[in-house]
């Protein structure tokens, strides 16, 4: 049998240097035998430029002009070399893109019109996801509990809080801890709202909730859903951030991620489930990482509730990334991983 031609994705406008990261990573684990990897890098800039392969420097190796194709009887991508366009046929598309235009359903409206198979959520979850308010809506409404929260728009110019303190200012849609604060008085309130409105117009704020971060990788179509190890964030201050870091590599400066999480079996039971509920009201398709809190309960410590934090759909693919270890502690490596990710691309 042919080789399926798979577009990989990488780059982008946002998040980039994470993002070719994560595509190293793939480009790494790729089952080569079964698939012909071909490479698009998109520049900060927004050009689109077929690679050899994904690295740090990738735009100053052997790249030509390519872009998919809206049109659906190209299938593929439009390649432009010494002023001729050269269509290039690929069975699917792999997005590995984080944060705006990557994760936001803008690639997925492209690649939709494309008529090209791809990995992951489509437009619908992929926006809902994208906007933390959108998301805790379409949770709430479906039985899952949410921090509390308020919207701001641009044109708010007196802060309303009715929260307690400490509240959480973020910006709706973004990623990467980029513009998130913890508020503890009303005094700080304006200042973190600036800081959230560099990234995006529309901020949240939200309750803290007091509790261990935990996460769960979630894999799969409808009902047939696959999830990994729970694993848990331990803060020994701030807030967790390690894709701001120097060297997220050799650990985080406050954070210590452990998979599986130290945390009974019962109640990793439960946070999976609270996952895969999250997943499929938020309409999740392929793949996504539910991030949640474990709320302390000082009342009855064996009763704490299951609070969304966020869903990204596009998690990272890094060497320290939450997602692939996830899967990795329950035996699915990155290259059963993959191929499990194309596999439900093309049941769908
Ligand atoms: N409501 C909250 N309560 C407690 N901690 C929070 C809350 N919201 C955010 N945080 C902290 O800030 C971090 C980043 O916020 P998050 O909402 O996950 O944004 P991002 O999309 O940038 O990752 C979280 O991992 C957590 O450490
Ligand atoms: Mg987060």
């Amino acid at each position: 049998m042919d080789k399926l031609k798979i577009a990989v994705l990488f780059g982008g406008c946002s998040e980039h240097a994470v993002s070719v990261k994560s595509a190293i990573e793939v480009a790494n684990s790729i089952n080569t035998q079964k698939y012909e990897p071909i490479y698009i890098g998109i520049a900060k800039s927004g050009a689109w430029k077929m690679c050899e392969k994904p690295c740090a420097n990738w735009e100053s190796g052997d790249c030509r002009e390519a872009i998919i194709s809206p049109d659906r009887n190209t299938h593929g991508l439009i390649a432009i070399q010494d002023s001729e366009c050269k269509t290039v046929h690929i069975d699917m598309v792999f997005p590995v893109l984080h944060g705006k235009t990557g994760e936001d359903g803008s690639v997925q409206g492209l690649l939709e019109l494309s008529g090209i198979p791809y990995v992951g959520c489509d437009i619908q979850s992929s926006v809902i996801c994208m906007d933390k308010s959108l998301a805790y809506i379409v949770a709430k409404s479906a039985g899952i509990a949410t921090p509390e929260f308020s919207i701001l728009t641009d044109t708010d110019k007196v802060i309303p809080n009715s929260l307690e303190y400490p509240v959480f200012v973020k910006p709706a849609r973004s990623g990467s801890s980029f513009g998130v604060t913890k508020v503890c008085n009303a005094n700080e309130l304006n200042a973190a709202a600036e800081t959230a409105r560099q990234y995006d117009s529309k901020v949240l704020i939200e309750q803290a909730i007091v509790g261990t971060e935990v996460g769960c990788a979630v894999l799969g179509n409808g009902s047939d859903l696959f999830v990994g190890e729970v694993d848990q964030v331990s803060l020994t201050h701030g807030i967790f951030r390690i894709h701001q870091e120097a060297a997220p590599e050799k650990g985080s400066e406050n954070a210590t991620i452990t998979v599986p999480a130290n945390l009974p079996v019962q109640t990793r039971g439960q946070i999976q489930k609270t996952a895969k509920a999250i997943y499929t009201a938020l309409g999740c398709k392929g793949l996504a990482r539910v991030d949640m809190f474990l709320q302390e309960n000082p009342g009855n410590p064996g009763d704490r509730r299951i609070v969304l934090n966020e869903v990204n759909t596009l998690p990272g693919f890094t060497s320290y990334s939450r997602y692939p270890r996830m899967m990795s502690a329950t035996g699915i490596t990155l290259p059963k991983l993959i191929d499990r990710l194309i596999e439900s691309a093309l049941m769908r």
